[in-house]
């Protein structure tokens, strides 16, 4: 069986990210791009900054690294951590999108800003972000 492996980036977004036509359009790509690649995670994006979540294997996911990196929507990619997993956390998505709340936002951007915060909080937070989004929708 391939290895699965968990990438944590984020970027600094070249045009607005409080357009919803914006992201609209960069999910629906990667929607359809990841069904067919087995990527699954999350999206979000904040105050001219994305944060993504992406597990897959790692040539789905280096090849996912080629196509973003000359991706002139955003810029500085920054990738705080990869590493192996034994089962995906976002099954369910092939790019969810998770608006983050007032409440989000701030704990976000405060581990985003220390050093050595751990990935695993920052993919838990996402995933929270997720659920309670899931949840005010329902
Ligand atoms: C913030 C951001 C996140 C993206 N996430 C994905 C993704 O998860 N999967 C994907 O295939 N493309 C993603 N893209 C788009 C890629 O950069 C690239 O434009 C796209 O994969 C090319 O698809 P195409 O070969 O079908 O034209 C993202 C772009 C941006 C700006």
């Amino acid at each position: 069986m391939p290895h699965l492996e968990r990438l944590l980036y984020a970027s600094t977004a070249t045009g607005r990210t409080d357009s919803l036509l914006n992201m609209a359009t960069i999910l629906a790509e990667s929607q359809r791009n990841n069904a067919r690649d087995g990527l699954t995670g999350t999206l979000a994006a904040h105050d001219g900054r994305f944060i993504q979540v992406v597990e897959g294997t790692t040539s789905a996911l280096d090849a996912l690294l080629r196509r973003l990196a000359p991706d002139p929507r955003h810029r500085d990619i920054v990738v705080l951590d990869r590493r192996p997993i034994t089962e995906r956390r976002f099954t369910e998505w092939t790019m969810a999108s998770s608006r983050l709340g007032p409440e989000t936002a701030p704990v976000l951007e405060r581990l985003m800003a220390t050093p050595d915060t751990s990935a695993a909080e920052i993919v838990a937070l996402l995933h929270e972000a997720l659920e309670i989004g899931q949840s005010r929708a329902a």
